[in-house]
């Protein structure tokens, strides 16, 4: 985490009155995440997670938190946002918009297995058909190529030349890519935009009779969700989920397990086999990006963990490596 917002039970406790929730048991901050601060908070009726927003604004707020109950209702295993008993889903807490959910339970798997992966893919392809029914606008991805070419230019001082090239090599060809009049037809909706593994959660499962010992118990971090192609979320996904940490490359066991479970609720079109191949690119050069950008124009924290740009930046040169 990101503590940015530093709070204690003394000083939450007037806020939380605004809930039919009882007296606080414990608050501790979460040492994971780095965009909001977050908290998992006890209290005399249950286990939540306090989340303050430390970008969106008030006004974007109810996009998110109602994305979330529209899933929540459709049995997907989301945070569920906890009413105030005024039956607002937020109000500001120390200026920024704060918001408490259910707190689910689980842990992530940083070193997942294929079954892993197609509980994974499974279940992204069951958000995106949910997504369509979701009823209220929904706003762009807010990290699409606009965003990327201004993270750009606000660390293109700390670049070296071939990371300078690379990165404009990788925009010019997602300008490219973007414009054509085929990229446009490609299916799109509501995308989670950041579902890697330290966003889901699975659980041990005891004598399951398929064998696989886990299931996915919940996912969470919706606020970067937005409207993009739905391949962008799988890519996203893919360059997390089934990369080998030592050699960067995809294992295929896992790629194909993600995939295989993802087409069983929503099969391909012809166009996104085509676009596959830029799509993982385009994801890759979302994540590099953000990770520069928060290496070198990071903002203040109590608590902070800062992800290896570099992690993207080899994802990206064995595409060109390849010639794909
Ligand atoms: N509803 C929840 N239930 C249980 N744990 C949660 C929940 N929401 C967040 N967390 C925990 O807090 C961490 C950070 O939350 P997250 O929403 O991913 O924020 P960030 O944007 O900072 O990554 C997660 O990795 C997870 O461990
Ligand atoms: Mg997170």
């Amino acid at each position: 985490m990101a503590v940015f917002t530093a709070l204690s039970a003394t000083q939450l406790a007037p806020w939380l009155q605004r809930y039919p929730l009882g007296q606080i048991v414990d608050l501790q901050g979460i040492v994971s995440g780095i965009d909001n601060t977050n908290y998992f908070l006890t209290t005399t009726r249950g286990a939540y997670v306090l989340t303050i927003f430390e970008h969106l604004s008030a006004r974007a707020l109810p996009f998110y938190l109602d994305f979330m109950r529209h899933l929540a209702a459709r049995r997907m295993p989301v945070p569920v946002p906890v009413a105030q008993s005024d039956g607002a889903l937020f109000s500001l807490l120390r200026g920024k918009p704060a918001a408490l959910v259910s707190r689910l339970e689980g842990a992530v798997q940083m070193a997942p297995a294929a079954h892993h992966c197609a509980e994974a893919g499974r279940m992204l392809a069951r958000m995106h058909l949910a997504g369509k029914t979701f009823a209220a606008a929904a706003p762009q991805n807010p990290r699409g190529l606009a965003w990327q070419c201004e993270a750009a230019r606000a660390i293109d001082p700390f670049l070296r030349p071939a990371q300078r090239r690379l990165l404009h090599h990788e925009l010019a060809f997602q300008h490219s890519i973007q414009a054509s009049a085929e990229y446009a037809r490609l299916p799109a909706g509501i995308c989670h935009g950041d579902l890697f593994r330290d966003n889901v959660f699975f659980v041990t499962q005891q004598g399951d009779s398929a064998g696989h010992p886990c299931r996915l118990s919940g996912f969470f971090d919706f606020y970067f969700a937005g409207l993009d192609k739905w391949l962008f979320d799988i890519a996203v996904c893919i360059n997390d989920w089934c990369v080998m940490p030592a050699s960067g490359q995809y294992e295929e066991a896992r790629v194909r397990a993600f995939l295989t479970a993802y087409q069983a609720v929503r099969a391909f079109t012809p166009l996104e086999a085509v676009y596959w191949p830029a799509l993982l690119r385009a994801a890759a050069l979302r994540f590099w990006l953000s990770r520069l950008h928060d290496f070198y124009v990071p903002r203040p924290a109590k608590i902070l963990n800062v992800h290896d740009p570099a992690y993207f930046e080899r994802i990206l040169r064995t595409f060109i490596a390849k010639r794909l």
